[in-house]
């Protein structure tokens, strides 16, 4: 069991009886279904109880004999631990006994694990160990209708699984419609000639859809549109959630924005506006909902309002059908929802803020109508909302995939263009994945996966041009280095604590920190003072502003990644303890730095910038202009060239994160094939 606490601040909500989830009339025929057809795809609306009920009851039909266990995938890692901690207080254990989750650099399961919850990418990541995942009686795929790129690489990778395990049973479930490619897939099975497939798969779609009037759908939503477009949505909808909280009967507001940013920004201004409210009148009580949040932090929002008090949550897309929070009678959908989308001539992907489709909008006005007839506040006209795609380009059609494809020919499926895919990715980016492979050095002109590089690369849990790094970096004399850049980079979360209305004297710690080659060796700087200061580290972090959580999840992180390393037979020499004593800047002279710098140059080619006379960045190829980003030491900074870690997309603006000092002559140097194909 990984090292960090179990939301022992948890406490459940008043449960409903499982018994009266629309599931439960469907136990046996669900069963039956199960024991009998290899490949079942249960639809049902959010809230149904597919996530929390169906792993119980295979459960206790016997499907864990012989110490095997059921995986059950979810796209989101918020879902997969929100969903084992319900499931674990149902079944009365501890999360990581018979009921526990396992996410990338957090794994909480144990030998008596049964019902396990993990990422679909985390479970590909397993077949790498055991190619037929022969631990697993069951696979549970779930929220496919996401469509999230490890799901379509999982559901391609059951279906090959399956003809060698007959007797593996794969559940698929969908809280939409568009099942019906999932069931052609399945039994439009390149094996059909030799064993009929038609019966294979079945829908409960009708079952439980349908059967007994009211089950999934509940309750009536009333949508309502604006009559002109909002200029500002976040601040759109903070008025919306204020005139609910006065107009509006008893009932929570779930508001949609689309990432962290625009959630801290909407929960504080709410606080602040909320501070105007009648003392005597109801209280309003705004909350977070999103992937970067701590365990704990995401388990507010389960919680019930104290009494008098009206809970507003502002959520990413998570709250849209991974999560089911009870009581929300009030939805605002902004329209928005942050989509990753990877441009092939830049090859710069970003996270950009996009109008979701009307099957997402749908989908959010139904949040609203789960415990009684509910209002769906729509941010956009009546009009824009018929204009909407129908559904979301699934995720594979818009990525790098180099970190699929990396995985699938460790898995041992080399000819990716014909590979099973649920919907083939377009062969531009096909091919932009290889090129950049290929000029990583993991595959071979043969676009075979060269050995060691390529194996190792794709066995790091870190993407391949940081796995790269990594992987170079012993050559660099740098590794116990890299191996915290990697670490920290990795936290997912912010390494710097803004205590409220403190940002000046933030940024003033944050300077101690500062090196001047940039970001990475920055945050090398923070770890190294963190790691020496024993005991006192909480005090350091509250001195410094810096996040103790996120600091003491890099350091689970680093040993992780360390254990991988030592496995490919690589020593780390830490480096650490010569300068225990010696104040935070140094991070070992500037032979050193430039060392980290030429290793990161090796990962990190393909995302080279160069400065502008006005100060904005290029990339290599030309035409995109790049910002650094405000939290960057190169915000306001001369450099010449650099690379960076991150992009992404706020508003008209591309900003560069993580970003660090490098030469011209580096990038040939490391990276002649890639720069040859650029020109
Ligand atoms: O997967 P599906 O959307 O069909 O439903 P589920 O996630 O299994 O949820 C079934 C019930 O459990 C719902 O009524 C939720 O309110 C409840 N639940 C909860 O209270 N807390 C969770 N963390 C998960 C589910
Ligand atoms: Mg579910």
């Amino acid at each position: 069991m990984a090292d960090f606490d179990l939301a022992s601040s948890f406490i459940p909500a008043l449960h409903k009886p499982a018994s009266l989830l629309p599931i439960a009339r469907h136990r046996e025929a669900l069963l039956y279904l199960i024991e009998t057809y290899p490949v079942t795809i249960v639809v049902g609306q959010t809230g149904s109880g597919k996530t929390t009920q169906i792993p119980q009851y295979l459960e206790q039909a016997g499907w864990c004999a012989d110490g095997k266990v059921i995986a059950v995938t979810q796209p989101r890692r918020v879902a997969a631990t929100t969903v084992a901690m319900r499931v674990a207080d149902e079944v009365g254990c501890k999360v990581g006994a018979e009921v526990g989750y396992s996410i990338r650099f957090e794994d909480v399961t144990s030998a008596a694990t049964r019902i396990k919850f993990l990422t679909d990418g985390l479970l590909l990541r397993e077949a790498l160990v055991d190619p037929l995942l022969s631990r697993y009686s069951i696979i549970m795929v779930d929220e496919a209708h996401e469509r999230s790129l490890s799901t379509d690489v999982l559901l391609g990778v059951l279906k090959k699984i399956r003809r060698k395990r007959p007797e593996l049973r794969i559940i698929i479930s969908s809280a939409t419609l568009q099942a019906e490619d999932l069931l052609k897939f399945f039994m439009a099975d390149a094996d059909a000639q030799a064993k009929p497939a038609a019966s294979d798969a079945l829908t409960l779609d009708e079952l439980i859809a349908q059967k007994g009037g009211r089950t999934g759908r509940m309750y009536p939503v009333d949508v309502l549109y604006l009559e002109s477009p909002a200029e500002d949505y976040v601040e759109k909808a903070i008025e919306t959630v204020f005139d609910i909280h006065t107009k509006e009967p008893d009932g929570d507001i779930l508001v949609f924005l689309t990432g962290r940013e625009e959630i801290d920004s909407a929960v504080q201004a709410i606080s602040e506006r909320a501070a105007n409210l009648h003392p005597r009148a109801q209280q309003l009580m705004p909350l977070p909902l999103y992937a970067g949040l701590s365990t704990d932090q995401q388990m507010y929002v389960f919680e019930e309002a104290p009494e008098n008090t009206r809970k507003v949550i502002f959520a990413t897309n998570i709250a849209e059908a991974s999560v089911t929070i009870d009581g929300i009678i009030y939805v605002v959908d902004t329209g928005y929802v942050k989509l990753r989308a990877y441009n092939p001539t830049t090859g710069i992907e970003t996270l950009t803020a996009t109008p979701v489709s009307k099957a997402s909008a749908v989908q959010r006005a139904g949040r609203a109508g789960r415990t009684k007839p509910g209002k769906c506040y729509r941010l956009y006209t009546e009009s824009s909302f018929q204009s909407l795609e129908e559904a979301t380009v699934p995720e594979i059609q818009r990525s790098n995939l180099a970190p699929v494809i990396l995985q699938l020919k460790a898995l041992g499926i080399d000819n990716i263009v014909r590979f099973d895919f649920i919907t083939s990715p377009p062969a531009e980016l096909v091919i932009r994945a290889l090129e950049l492979l290929y000029s990583l050095g993991a595959l071979d002109d043969y676009a075979k996966l060269t050995k060691p590089l390529g194996v190792r690369m794709a066995e790091l849990a870190v993407e391949p041009m940081m796995a790269k790094t990594l992987l170079s970096a012993p050559s660099f004399g740098c590794l116990s280095e890299i191996l915290t850049i990697a670490a920290m980079t990795s936290v997912g979360g912010n390494i710097w604590f803004q205590h409220e209305g403190e940002k000046k004297r933030m940024e003033t710690a944050r300077r101690k920190f500062a090196v001047e080659e940039g970001d990475h060796l920055t945050l090398l700087n923070v770890y190294q003072a963190f790691v020496t200061k024993g005991r006192k580290e909480a005090k350091f972090c509250h001195d410094h502003y810096v996040n103790f959580k996120a600091m003491t999840r890099a350091v689970s992180i680093r040993a992780q990644l360390k254990r991988y390393l030592e496995r490919f037979g690589l020593n780390v020499e830490e480096t650490l303890s010569s300068n225990a004593n010696k104040q935070p800047l140094s991070v070992g002279g500037p032979d050193k730095a430039e060392q980290i710098r030429r290793c990161l140059t090796t990962g990190f080619f393909a995302h080279a910038a160069k400065m502008q006379p006005d100060g904005t960045f290029r990339n290599v190829a030309g035409g995109t202009v790049l910002h650094a980003h405000p939290s960057s030491l190169m915000f306001n900074r001369k450099a010449e060239w650099v690379i960076f870690h991150e992009v992404m997309e706020t508003g008209e603006k591309i900003f560069i994160r993580d970003i660090t000092k490098i030469q011209k002559g580096w990038l040939v140097e490391y990276a002649p094939e890639f720069y040859k194909i650029q020109r």
